[in-house]
């Protein structure tokens, strides 16, 4: 199975001058946590990752560290997620037939996960990782006025890895350029197409580092499991 590893953000929302995947967690950079799990599971035997071009010295160091045995292509990604993740579906050699996504950010995961959506990807053409969110979520309108409280019982907070069918996912992506969607996550094209998704249970540690606030927890989840 192949693996496909958005990595070509800026990491705006994290306030460092350069990408956040190459920050460092116990001192070792966030894509190489991300990629010693995908290193270390049993389905995938191969791995894409979409980056800036100014960041490929950086990656390519950090592969050499890791001696991974598992064959590593590095893609040129896009101005979005979306953007990269269609370079990296174009990039896959021609025999793939499933593929996992998963974000260079989400550098908690564990091998467990992905086998575990690696399992169920042999039966299923859609789904992803996700957790039943702990919050109550609100519908808010633009004044600041909550419109709406949905039923916790039906909400699912959305993760990686997700994964799908090749074909069907590049022809949604195709039909996602054509009518301008703006997505972010791969299961909302599979679901415009009106293709079924569905859900693996997630890992409440597997957050995506997004924020400074971040990087803390994930080093002490990160701690606790090395002692
Ligand atoms: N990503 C990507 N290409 C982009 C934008 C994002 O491959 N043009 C990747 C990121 O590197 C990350 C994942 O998609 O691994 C999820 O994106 P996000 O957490 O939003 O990361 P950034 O876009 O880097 O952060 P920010 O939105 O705060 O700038
Ligand atoms: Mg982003």
């Amino acid at each position: 199975m192949h693996l496909l590893i958005p990595a070509a953000g800026m990491g705006r929302r994290m306030g460092s001058n350069r990408n956040k995947l190459l920050l460092t967690l116990l001192g070792k950079p966030l894509l190489a946590w991300t990629l010693q799990a995908a290193e270390a599971t049993s389905q995938i035997t191969w791995i894409g990752i979409m980056g800036q071009p100014e960041d490929f010295e950086d990656f390519k160091g950090i592969i050499a560290d890791l001696q991974l045995s598992k064959p590593v292509e590095l893609i040129r990604g896009g101005d979005t997620r979306q953007e990269s993740v269609y370079n990296g579906l174009q990039a896959l050699p021609n025999d793939a037939e499933r593929v996992l996504i998963h974000d260079g950010a989400r550098c908690l995961a564990t091998p467990q996960l992905f086998d575990r959506c690696g399992e169920a990807l042999l039966h299923d053409s859609g789904l992803i990782a996700a957790i039943a969110v702990k919050d109550t979520i609100k519908v808010v309108d633009e004044a600041g006025t909550i419109q709406d409280t949905p039923d916790r019982s039906n909400l699912w907070a959305a993760q990686t890895p997700q994964g799908f069918d090749v074909k069907l996912l590049k022809s949604c992506h195709e039909k996602g350029k054509q009518l301008g969607w703006q997505v972010t996550d791969d299961a909302a094209l599979f679901e415009k197409c009106e293709l079924p998704v569905k859900i693996v249970e997630g890992e409440e540690t597997n957050l995506k580092v997004t924020t400074p606030v971040d990087l803390a927890i994930a080093e002490s989840i990160l701690r606790q499991r090395i002692s």
